[in-house]
């Protein structure tokens, strides 16, 4: 290499530096950004996230980021046999600092392709910092963008509540992904959110779309009730509802006990299947 060309590529790489904060460079990739989200608590957001991120990490190759933007950190709590900690600043220091990516504070997991940044106690206060602040619901999506060069998919595991930090997930992403468990309770929240994506999309996201409604912990054996509800969906979503279909399964919170995906758990289980099936389907959705 001539000393003008090694002069530039040094030069190239403390621009980069600048550009990007320390320790840090762009790669290659260009992520799709994915909110896992509903108005509802306890609808199977969290599985979703974990299972499907594994999923498509080790089914198809994917390089996946996980990231937990609820301060019940229920990701990390989900795959504790298999993430690997990372000493050094938390989500909270980045949201809050202007220029810092989520990249600088990506930890590995056991699982090849799967990475996660863990959501941190203080996201609490950090969502209430936030909340005073101009321009609060950009945060992530600025936070985001060295970090979109280095996946392939990014998904965001939103808390049940309509705060600042699952606005700043739904202006940060590209697609939505909407659990919903088969109740009336379940359908109003599914009806909410659909509001809230339609006040995104006018104001600070004209590019989110809604990626599937995904019917989640479903019980086979409420025929009427699953009936009455899915003729609902079907008639309110149509092109929205997915085929696959996330049912009871006893193997799902027994992973989660472990600390480990389904996938890895019990691999041969309905739970690991369908959550298996969900991923295809998604990189259908997503081609
Ligand atoms: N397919 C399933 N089979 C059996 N249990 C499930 C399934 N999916 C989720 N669960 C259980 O339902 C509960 C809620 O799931 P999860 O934490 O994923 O929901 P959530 O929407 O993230 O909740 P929150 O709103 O509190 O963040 C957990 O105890 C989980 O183990
Ligand atoms: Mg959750």
């Amino acid at each position: 290499m001539s000393v003008i060309s090694a002069f530039t590529q040094s030069a190239l790489g403390d621009l980069k530096r600048l550009a990007f904060g320390p320790g840090v460079e762009p790669g290659s990739r260009k992520a799709t950004v994915i909110a896992i989200s509903a108005r509802k608590g306890g609808v199977g957001k969290t599985t979703t996230t974990v299972n499907l991120g594994v999923a498509l990490a080790q089914n198809h190759g994917k390089r996946v980021l996980l990231v937990d933007m609820d301060a019940q950190g229920h990701v990390a709590t989900s795959l504790s046999r298999d993430r690997l900690d990372r000493p050094g600043d938390t989500l909270s220091t980045v949201l809050l600092e202007k220029r810092r990516d989520l990249q600088e504070i990506v930890a590995p997991t056991a699982i090849d392709g799967l990475w996660t940044v863990a959501s941190d106690t203080n996201l609490h206060e950090t969502e209430t910092l936030l909340s005073a602040r101009i321009g609060k619901e950009l945060c992530l999506r600025q936070a985001l963008k060295l970090a979109r060069t280095h996946f392939d998919i990014i998904l965001i595991d939103c808390p049940p509540n309509l705060g600042t930090l699952t606005v700043s997930a739904l202006v940060a992403a590209d697609k939505v992904l909407i659990p919903c468990d088969l109740s009336t309770l379940g359908l109003d929240g599914v009806d909410a959110l659909f509001d809230t994506v339609e006040t995104i999309q006018d104001s600070l996201n004209p590019t989110l779309s809604v990626l599937g409604l995904v019917r989640t912990r479903v019980d086979r054996r409420n025929l009427t009730m699953n009936a009455a509800i899915e003729s609902t969906l079907s008639t309110r979503y149509a092109g929205h509802l997915m085929g696959s279909i996330i049912g009871i399964s006893s193997s799902v919170p027994k992973a989660q006990l472990e600390g480990r995906s389904v996938l890895t758990s019990d691999p041969k289980s309905r739970g690991a299947e369908d959550h298996a099936a969900l991923a295809t389907e998604v990189l259908g959705r997503l081609r």
